[in-house]
């Protein structure tokens, strides 16, 4: 991924169930899984515009946090392997310093990119959002552009109106979209530039995710009221999850031949088979599943 490389247009797969049929609505994925192998999904987006501004502020090194699950750290080490730029992931839990065979597949992908972690123990990771701490790290690493958790700030917001025009041009008249929440920086991406006929429905991979709504509104930067945050399908957590969706998980995967991540878009789908089960949805919708990506995380 440079970063003024073009943009590329990912399939909308529509997909046929008899279920779709009888409740009278219509069901597309949209594969950015497919954007690319390694940045894949909404980090492609959430990254593209972040790399152009370090570029400009003459910085060639990225600076992250995240947990040892982050598809986030995965990510931001590809990109920055890939323009020869050193890159530092903080992460979260300082037993991992000496535990390797705890790391995930996710950690071991981001080292193999050559990036540097630095652990640490859960109260010193709490310090990320503040600006004090963040300062300090400024001046450790002068030439390093800083990345919140996640990925997620305005220009990773901004990131995803590229995706929406994708989407108007491939389905006129799309009524509802479902993508799945880490810290709801899609999800607000989503929003923002989708227009206000349009539902953007975000299911939390982690619990009690009520927290973020007020910095998803803010990050759309008005009162649009066209989005949702679904929190009771978090399956028992972060990187937690129940039989009910590993089996929902492996029915979409083999009806459809399209894989799903465990930690993200099994809880998209679970929540979306949830509510077509229990006759949620009106007949005339036209609901589209953001396949978020997320993949290179499931592969050792
Ligand atoms: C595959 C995948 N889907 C969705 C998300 C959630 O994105 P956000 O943090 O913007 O809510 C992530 C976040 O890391 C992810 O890796």
């Amino acid at each position: 991924m440079t970063s003024n490389q073009a943009e590329i247009t990912t399939p909308l797969q529509k997909l046929a169930d008899k279920r779709f049929e009888q409740a009278g609505i219509e069901v597309w994925v949209k594969r950015d899984d497919l954007n690319h192998p390694l940045i894949q999904g909404n980090k492609w987006h959430k990254l593209r515009l972040n790399l152009q501004q370090a570029e400009q502020q003459g910085q060639s090194q990225l600076l992250t946090f995240g947990g040892a699950y982050s598809n986030h750290i995965a990510a931001t080490a590809a990109a920055c392997y890939e323009r020869g730029w050193p890159s530092i992931g903080f992460i979260r839990g300082d037993e991992l310093a000496t535990n390797h065979q705890a790391w995930s597949p996710t950690l071991k992908q981001a080292q193999r990119h050559g990036m540097q972690f630095e652990f640490l123990d859960r109260p010193s990771y709490r310090l990320r959002h503040h600006q004090a701490w963040l300062d300090h790290l400024q001046q450790r690493f002068p030439n390093a552009y800083l990345l919140p958790e996640g990925g997620s700030n305005e220009l990773a917001v901004a990131g995803f109106e590229s995706v929406i025009k994708q989407l108007n041009q491939q389905c006129k008249g799309w009524t509802d979209l479902f993508c799945a929440v880490g810290t709801g920086g899609s999800l607000a991406g989503l929003a923002k530039y989708a227009s206000i006929n349009q539902t953007i429905w975000g299911v939390a991979s982690l619990k009690n995710a009520d927290y973020l709504k007020p910095q998803i509104q803010n990050w759309i930067g008005s009162s649009k009221q066209n989005w949702r945050l679904l929190t009771e399908f978090h399956g028992g957590g972060y990187a937690k999850s129940n039989s009910e969706i590993v089996l929902k998980t492996k029915q979409f995967e083999s009806q459809f031949q399209i894989p799903l991540d465990p930690i993200y878009t099994a809880k998209l789908i679970f929540a979306f088979n949830t509510l077509l089960e229990t006759n949620h949805f009106k007949s005339g919708q036209k609901i589209i599943l953001y396949h978020s990506g997320g993949l290179q995380g499931c592969a050792d």
